[in-house]
């Protein structure tokens, strides 16, 4: 069942220590000499032969296209969790635990889009959007699919942004609006992870074998998504590598094995709390997302 009092001291925070991006990101300034746009440890092609062939200024590019792409994924699946959010509150009362936090989750999504789309001009970034298939299955699930399911896709997307975000804040290579963007991201998606994860008790802490192993692969689904909208080949065509079909299929499997192997502890441990890894879904991780499981 839902930890109340908890949650109505997430509600309180929210309130009384609001971290709005126009104050707590300093727009003004510039990136520094040598410093990349993410940190170097997430890139898609980090510690391959091939990223030591890039020039450093190649290797800048990449980061400011990547986190563009990045950034462009946090606010288009933000924008899809308001929607679903904005659906769910109906059928609450308005002076409910749930209803009033999900009322400040709103607030702070509606901020976080709006700081993501200011960060991608302020990086002269021009994502490459979804394509019509992750459109398609976007709007499915924030529309149509039953709450649990979304709300398990939400807080899967979450865990990873949650990753990116504390990566990012505590890289000094990295430039400064990104760290605090990272930072504030980071913060406030703590919160509503401890909501989402309070709230899906009352569905996973009864799950039998077949709905813990559906929530689990749920989650995978959602991974596998995410990592989609991140690698593209029309980036190393802009970074002007020589042959970008070389790149990008290298830049795609390495980003997988890195991706498993420093994104993803706490969704590992998500699913282990609620029991999702089995014979049936471990082969699936193993070989979907590369992960030890
Ligand atoms: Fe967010
Ligand atoms: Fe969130």
């Amino acid at each position: 069942m839902l930890n109340e009092s908890q949650i109505e001291r997430l509600i309180t925070i929210s309130k009384e220590k609001p971290l709005l991006p126009e104050k707590f990101v300093p727009w003004h300034e510039e990136i520094g000499i040598n410093q990349f746009y993410m940190p170097e440890l997430l890139s898609s092609l980090n510690q391959t032969e091939l990223y030591n062939k890039l020039t450093e200024f190649q290797k800048i590019e990449l980061s400011r296209h990547e986190m563009a792409q990045v950034l462009y994924s946090y606010a288009w699946t933000e924008g899809l969790f308001c929607l679903f959010m904005n659906k769910i509150i109906l059928d609450l009362k308005p002076d409910s635990v749930e209803y009033r936090f999900l009322l400040r989750e709103l607030i702070e999504e509606f901020r976080h889009q709006d700081m993501f789309a200011t960060a991608i001009q302020k990086i002269n970034g021009k994502p490459i959007s979804p394509s019509k298939i992750h459109n398609f299955f976007g709007k499915i699930t924030a529309k149509y699919l039953p709450k649990s399911w979304v709300f398990i896709s939400c807080l899967s997307i979450e865990l990873i942004t949650d990753v990116y975000g504390k990566y990012t804040r505590k890289d000094p290579n990295t430039y400064i609006v990104m760290r605090k963007v990272g930072e504030l991201h980071h913060i406030e998606e703590g919160r509503h992870i401890v909501f989402a994860e309070n709230w899906l008790k009352k569905y996973t802490e009864q799950a039998g074998f077949i709905k813990r192993s559906w929530f689990s692969i749920l989650v995978l689904i959602n991974i596998y998504y995410l990592q989609s909208l991140y690698v593209k080949k029309e980036i190393f065509k802009r970074i002007g590598v020589e042959n970008p079909d070389i790149f990008f299929k290298a830049a795609k499997s390495n980003f997988k094995i890195n991706f498993a192997k420093h994104c993803t502890s706490t969704t590992k441990e998500f699913v282990e709390r609620i029991n999702g890894f089995n014979w049936l879904t471990k082969p699936l991780w193993r070989s979907v997302l590369k992960m030890e499981i």
